[in-house]
């Protein structure tokens, strides 16, 4: 088989690409180790900016985005018994955030790739690229006992962080950079109506807690839970009990429990690798870069990285410019590097920390006095949330 940019990873960051690819002509074969039934199972964050949702529309995929998914110009942080709210609208100079399920996002990808008849292989098996710095690389995959060739001009690696694409690069060309939180986040998702109109992130002496939403009709919570925790050990009335605890007394009150329809653990993790490309290989979203959840940066970021390869590649093939290949890794690592260092301040500003001190503690405080304070610190919070400019 021979095709012109061969995408490994149908996530969100792949599947994106191909589609953006696709519409100007340029041909894609997409290789995913899961099944359709199973990467649509997988539930995450919800928040996008508006450079993601402009995407979505450019990719012909934005339609049911914009009848369901909701704008908000806000969102409150819960602290010290209190609440104050983040005018994402007023501080940004008119921007907001659009609320919609990854997993419905991924849904509408997957659909709109089937109404043009991309090809997209599920359940490839073994997926292997080979001679990255040689003009014609090519990927394998196997299906059943049969090995499977693909001839291609770039291979995108936008296998997330588990994938083989950032292992194909040399351990002396790689760098790795990483920070490993001492907690979790245990998520739940219910049929009940959201406690908040807008999110609330709540900073609480007994760990943190988020409220969050999918619909009017559909909840997720969230709280901070030690990695030596398993969802085993939390029953819906534990989860629903602590969660209350950690919340104002007014928004504890009117919370609606029920039961969950999903339940899960995920540990707190940021990384980066470097560099992004490697002779003709491309790495893409989570395959490069993970965040803690915080900011809700992870599918943004994958996001501008799809953004920078999409008009590099429509530049190489359109005019025979390699001017943005050429540049990709220093441009997306640029902005990478930022949403690091958002996600790691609302992380540590946020959380409870095991060993923190007194010190630590009356910082984070001050810390959010003076946040509140502050029309500057608040345009900085609120600029960052919105997603910075690609
Ligand atoms: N071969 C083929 N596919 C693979 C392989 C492999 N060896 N390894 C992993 N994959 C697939 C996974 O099954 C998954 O469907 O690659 C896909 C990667 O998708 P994601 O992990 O969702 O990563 P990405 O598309 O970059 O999405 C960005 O933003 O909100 C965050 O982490 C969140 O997934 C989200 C991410
Ligand atoms: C979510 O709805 O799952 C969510 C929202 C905001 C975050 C993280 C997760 O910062």
């Amino acid at each position: 088989m021979r095709t012109q940019v061969c995408i490994i990873g149908g996530g969100p960051s792949g599947l994106l690409l191909s589609q953006l690819l696709h519409l100007k002509g340029i041909d894609t074969v997409l290789l995913e180790r899961q099944s359709r039934e199973y990467v649509l199972g997988r539930i995450r964050a919800g928040v996008l900016e508006h450079g993601f949702a402009k995407l979505m529309r450019e990719a012909r995929c934005g339609d049911r985005m914009d009848r369901e998914g909701e704008i908000h110009d806000g969102f409150f942080i819960a602290h010290g018994g209190g609440m104050d709210r983040v005018d994402l609208h007023k501080h940004t100079g008119g921007s907001s955030v659009m609320v919609y399920g990854q997993t419905e996002l991924t849904r509408d990808l997957y659909e709109a790739r089937d109404r043009m008849q991309g090809v997209v292989i599920h359940n490839a098996e073994d997926v292997l690229p080979h001679e990255l710095l040689s003009v014609a690389p090519h990927v394998t995959y196997r299906d059943g006992d049969e090995v499977v060739r693909i001839d291609c001009d770039y291979v995108i690696g936008a296998d997330g962080f588990h994938g083989v694409s950032r292992k194909s690069i040399p351990k002396d060309v790689l760098r790795e950079y990483e920070k490993v939180y001492p907690f979790g986040w245990l998520g739940v998702l219910s049929r009940t109506k959201p406690v908040s109109l807008e999110l609330i992130y709540a900073r609480n002496e007994r760990g943190f807690a988020l409220c969050s939403l999918r619909s009017q009709v559909l909840s997720r919570y969230y709280i901070q839970v030690p990695l030596t925790d398993t969802v085993g050990q939390w029953s819906d009335d534990a989860f629903w009990q602590e969660l209350k605890h950690r919340l104002p007394a007014e928004v504890a009150a009117r919370l609606v429990t029920g039961a969950s329809i999903e339940k899960s653990i995920a540990p707190l993790r940021s990384f980066v690798a470097e560099p992004m490309r490697y002779g003709n290989l491309f790495l893409a979203g989570d395959a490069a870069h993970i965040v803690p959840p915080t900011g809700a940066r992870g599918l943004n970021t994958a996001g501008s990285d799809i953004h920078y390869l999409y008009q590099a590649l429509v530049a190489h093939y359109q005019r025979g410019d390699d001017a943005g290949l050429h540049g990709y890794s220093a441009q997306a690592l640029a902005r990478v590097w930022k949403a690091q260092r958002f996600s790691w301040w609302l992380t540590t500003l946020l959380h409870t920390f095991p060993d923190s001190s007194a010190y630590d503690h009356k910082l984070q405080q001050a810390e959010l006095a003076y946040l509140f304070s502050s029309a500057q610190a608040l345009a900085s919070l609120a600029e960052n949330y919105v997603g910075l400019p690609y």
